[in-house]
């Protein structure tokens, strides 16, 4: 048998790559524009980094890191969130210190093992951006400005921004405490992976799928109702910016997120039309994150978003996507001398950036015409024995079916004024 890709991952084939190269540029586009600079790390990093940064007790690194010993012994693992390589890169090259509120941004493949669904991947795509310096409310409503943002200028519809706070240092441990209490007393009666969680992270109880598992935590004590004074001030805040910005959100206490480093605001965005996996995105501030990987104490904010979930949620969506991009012009050549003219000619339009293809195979017209029909050329010059002699071209318009015979002479300034005149998507 043939070898296949490994479970959870997949290739990215050139049939859908444009839907990608849209969603890259778009990224690049509006990150920028909300003054972000883009940061590349590596795809693995110490086993430590993430034991440290995401938590111990968290499901991704309990259970879904890929972990490998390196030939000298070192333990490594693959990637599985940008956040903590982040501040693990802004730490060791000392870039907190170079702007008052450091701005960054990433894309690229993470890894989990996770049992692969629609939308639920081993290897997946994330574009993120984390904000470094400022504790200030106004940083978070921006961040999810920028999220929403960028979602709805992707074209996404039927968004639902979705925003908890889950306190801090000063609160959070005695609001622990009361969900335990909780959770022991229903212990019974929650599915295997609570009675897991409640000993490990007893706050992801409260975001578990299961009907019976939601039914009783609709009564748990939720972190908004037990915030000390500045948390709830934070958490004011950012609402009154949300709703000065005119961005639609609603308060979600379930929203507590499957990593622990986040405190205060905590935040989610989810589509129609995914499923069960109908998060497209999920950020957060992490106040603590820096110190705890050993940088001097500095405030955090930041979110992520699938790039294969958002292209899955566009296309159930049905939004209109540019279409790939045509090939501008195909050269149909019969025989070996006109193949030689196509050579050059191919080399003369490329040079003016003209997307051109040519045959190397030496079929027939009919095939070659075939092949410019499937690679949606919008143009094709035809080359014979009879152009040849005439120092002509047959230049066809492949959408009307149009053609006429034209000099070689005037074919480049022919070719750019059509092109230009309805250029392709
Ligand atoms: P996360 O919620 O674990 O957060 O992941 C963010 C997004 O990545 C999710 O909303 C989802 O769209 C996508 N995603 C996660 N797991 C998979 C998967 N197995 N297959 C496909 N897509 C997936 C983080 O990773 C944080 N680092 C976000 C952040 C940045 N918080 C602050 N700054």
């Amino acid at each position: 048998m043939s070898i296949q890709t490994p479970k959870g991952t997949r290739d990215i084939l050139p049939s859908e790559i444009h839907l990608w190269h849209f969603v890259e540029s778009k990224v690049q586009e509006i990150f920028e524009v909300f003054g972000y600079h883009e940061i590349r790390t590596p795809i693995f990093e110490h086993t430590e980094l993430f034991v440290r940064g995401v938590g111990d007790t968290t499901d991704i690194v309990e259970k879904e890191m890929y972990t490998f010993a390196d030939k000298g012994g070192r333990s490594l693992s693959l990637r599985p969130e940008g956040t903590a390589s982040i501040v693990r890169a802004c730490i060791q090259n000392r870039l907190l210190d170079t702007l008052p509120v450091l701005k960054l941004y990433y894309t690229g493949q993470m890894f989990r093992y996770e049992r692969p669904q629609a939308g639920r991947y081993r290897e997946f795509w994330q574009a993120g951006v984390e904000a470094f310096g400022s504790a200030n409310p106004l940083l978070d409503a921006e961040v999810i400005d920028l999220a929403y943002e960028l979602l709805a200028d992707l074209g996404l519809k039927q968004l639902s921004v979705q925003i908890n706070s889950l306190g801090d240092d000063a609160c959070r441990p005695a609001y622990t405490r009361k969900l335990l209490e909780y959770i022991e007393r229903h212990l019974d009666d929650l599915c295997g992976k609570c009675v897991g969680r409640y000993e490990r992270n007893p706050l992801r109880v409260l975001d578990c799928k299961e009907a019976e598992c939601r039914t009783i935590m609709v009564d748990a004590p939720k972190s908004l109702d037990h915030l000390c004074e500045d948390c709830q001030q934070h958490f004011e805040q950012v609402q009154h910016f949300l709703n000065d910005l005119e961005v639609d959100y609603a308060v979600n206490p379930y929203v507590v997120r499957g990593l622990d480093y986040y405190t205060r605001t905590a935040f989610a965005v989810v589509a129609s039309g995914l499923g069960a996996q109908d998060e497209v995105l999920g950020g957060g501030r992490y106040d603590k994150l820096v110190e705890s990987l050993g940088g001097k104490p500095t405030p955090g904010v930041g979110f992520a978003f699938g790039l294969d979930r958002l292209i899955l949620a566009l296309e159930a969506q049905g939004v209109d996507l540019l279409e790939p991009h045509p090939c501008d012009v195909y050269i149909a050549a019969i025989g070996t001398e006109a193949e030689k003219v196509a050579l050059k000619l191919s080399h003369t339009l490329r040079q003016q950036r003209i997307k051109t293809d040519m045959e190397f195979a030496g079929r027939s017209l009919r095939a070659q015409m075939k092949t410019a029909n499937k690679i949606h050329a919008r143009y094709t010059i035809l080359l014979g024995d009879n152009e040849l002699a005439r120092n002509t071209v047959v230049l066809r318009n492949m959408q009307s079916g149009d053609q006429s015979e034209i000099s070689q002479m005037e074919l480049m300034e022919t070719l750019l004024e059509k092109l230009n005149c309805c250029s392709s998507p």
